[in-house]
């Protein structure tokens, strides 16, 4: 079964009077007093509040409605409207002329649809500002995501199917002005695209890490690839030793499974820019000969989210078309233990000459990177985005939610205002010269680590590290996802147990901003 079956569609006819199972309303929360206490419909439910002599507001009320963001409430209408059940979301408090929240409407749209997982058909009679303009489609594109990815559900593994789990609502109709107007099915077609590209990422993380090692992966992303368009080649074992990729070999070698190289390229004739992404593919991370400890190594699983979100996102452009050159670089790798592995004290020469001393084989993600950067100025683009689950530091700094960005500071406040449009936060950090002293090592050309530091800022040594590898002039960007990569907790909003995707809708918006401004 396909992890996302929900199809949206268009309507522009009387929500009251629609053969659907369920409608879905907006509620704000209210902190007045007298009439005004208690939640508030959002427009949109205008129809719907008429149809119940203006009892609907006060009868979510009374069944505990507050309208704060994301909370469902469900009703049976009784024959006042066609659809049998209203389901109620809340959106927070009444928004300024801004209206709500882009990704308010994300999280509460996507969380109402899961709620009524076990129901064909619903409409959202939510408020959609007119697309007919061509105005700031962020609201539309919000709901439409989030109507879609309120379906996601990954497949797994069990032998029996599971008593009392429901589908995924199979179609939502959204309540627009104008069903026929073009900017809003345009949208509803890059939700698809987007959607699926979330999706995909989500399901490359949430598999089992025997059933996706480097091989496999660097197959599986070639045929998706391959069908989307886009221009494949893979490295393999072979083809990394004749290239000198000592990084991936290095980390890779250790593991049964040997590592790939795959790059995926877009090439629209015309693309006056070409943009560069790179991402982490460690299939599953042991940490090596600093083996992690055993609870919580299952989430190691997630080590190649960087490379899922990036391999997603050019299946995602290949179909969005942007006017601009995409390359993507995925070094793929197994960090494990064996005869073969790399151990502390190694020196490694990378792909480009540098010599890299090994002190800590559970910082195999900047080996396997740096290997990637340089081969990826190789073909000279304009800016380069590398993105992986790099360090447990970004988690203690920054949290699960948002990512850390390092590099060039011009660049990286474009990618942290791309993250913050579309929902995906990325604050800058810096990358101070201190931390790079203290990787100077006594016999190489660097330090794979900044031993003296121990785990003092180590997110900023992975990109301290990963700085000396790329090319002089070129601006790029490091964004460091452990944490936001993975959600531990149950579902909420638009996110599912496991794999987010994150950074999967900040690169698409990045790329764009960069085929639109330069
Ligand atoms: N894959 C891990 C980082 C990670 C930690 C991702 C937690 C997601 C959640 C990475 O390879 C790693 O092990 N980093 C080390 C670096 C250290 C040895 C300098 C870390 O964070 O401890
Ligand atoms: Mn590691
Ligand atoms: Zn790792």
């Amino acid at each position: 079964m396909p992890s996302l079956t929900t199809t949206l569609s268009l309507v522009d006819t009387d929500p009251a009077e629609l053969a659907v199972d369920a409608i879905v309303v907006g509620l704000h929360s209210s902190s007045g007093d007298g009439e005004l206490s208690g939640p508030l419909l959002a427009p949109g439910a205008e129809s719907v509040a008429a149809a119940f002599d203006g009892k609907l507001a006060p009868t979510l009320k009374l069944l505990g409605a507050s309208g704060g963001a994301c909370e469902v409430t469900k009703l049976a209408t009784l024959g006042t409207i066609t659809a049998p059940v209203i389901a109620a979301v809340g959106l927070g408090a009444v928004p300024d002329d801004a209206g709500v929240p882009a990704e308010t409407m994300r999280r509460a749209v996507a969380a109402v649809v899961r709620s009524l997982a076990g129901t064909a058909r619903i409409a959202l009679a939510l408020p959609l500002p007119d697309g007919a303009d061509g105005g700031d489609p962020a609201t539309l594109r919000a709901v439409a995501e989030g109507a879609l990815l309120g379906g996601y559900r990954f497949a797994g593994y069990k032998t029996k199917p599971q008593p009392g789990r429901r589908d995924p609502v199979k179609s939502v109709a959204l309540l627009v002005p104008d069903a026929a107007d073009k900017h809003a099915k345009a949208e509803l077609k890059r939700a698809a695209i987007v959607a699926a590209a979330v999706a995909r990422t989500r399901d490359w993380v949430n598999t089992a890490p025997n059933e996706l090692r480097p091989p496999d992966f660097a197959t599986a992303v070639s045929a998706v690839a391959t069908s989307a368009g886009l221009d494949v080649e893979v490295l393999d074992e072979k083809a990394l030793k004749k290239g000198g990729y000592g990084g991936v070999l290095a980390v890779g070698m250790g593991s049964s499974a040997p590592p790939r190289l795959v790059i995926l390229r877009y090439a629209p004739k015309g693309a006056k820019k070409h943009v560069a992404l790179v991402g982490k593919g460690i299939t599953f991370d042991t940490g090596g000969y600093a083996i992690k400890p055993a609870q919580g190594m299952w989430e190691m699983k997630s080590d190649m989210a960087g490379a899922a979100a990036v391999a997603s996102t050019m299946v995602a452009i290949a179909a969005l078309k942007p006017k601009i050159a995409v390359t993507a670089y995925l070094p793929m790798a197994e960090n494990m233990i064996s005869g073969t592995a790399y151990r502390p004290g190694d020196v490694v020469t990378m792909y480009g000459g540098k010599r890299v001393e090994v002190l800590n084989p559970d910082a195999e993600g900047r080996m396997i990177l740096a290997d990637a950067i340089v081969r990826a100025a190789e073909d000279d683009p304009d800016y380069l985005v590398e993105t992986s689950t790099l360090t447990g530091g970004q988690v203690i700094s920054l949290g699960k939610k948002i990512s850390g960005v390092m590099g060039d500071e011009a660049f990286i406040a474009r990618v942290a205002a791309a993250g913050d449009r579309v929902g995906e936060p990325a604050w800058p950090m810096p990358l101070p010269d201190d931390v790079r002293k203290g990787m100077d090592s006594d016999v190489a050309d660097i330090s794979q680590i900044n031993a003296g530091m121990d785990r003092a800022g180590h997110m900023l040594q992975g990109g301290v590290f990963l700085r000396e590898f790329v090319a002089d002039g070129l601006p790029w960007a490091h964004i460091d996802i452990a944490g936001p990569s993975y959600h531990s907790g149950e579902a909420t909003g638009y996110w599912t147990k496991g794999g987010t995707a994150i950074p999967v809708r900040l690169l698409l918006d990045l790329v764009d901003d960069i085929a639109t401004n330069g």
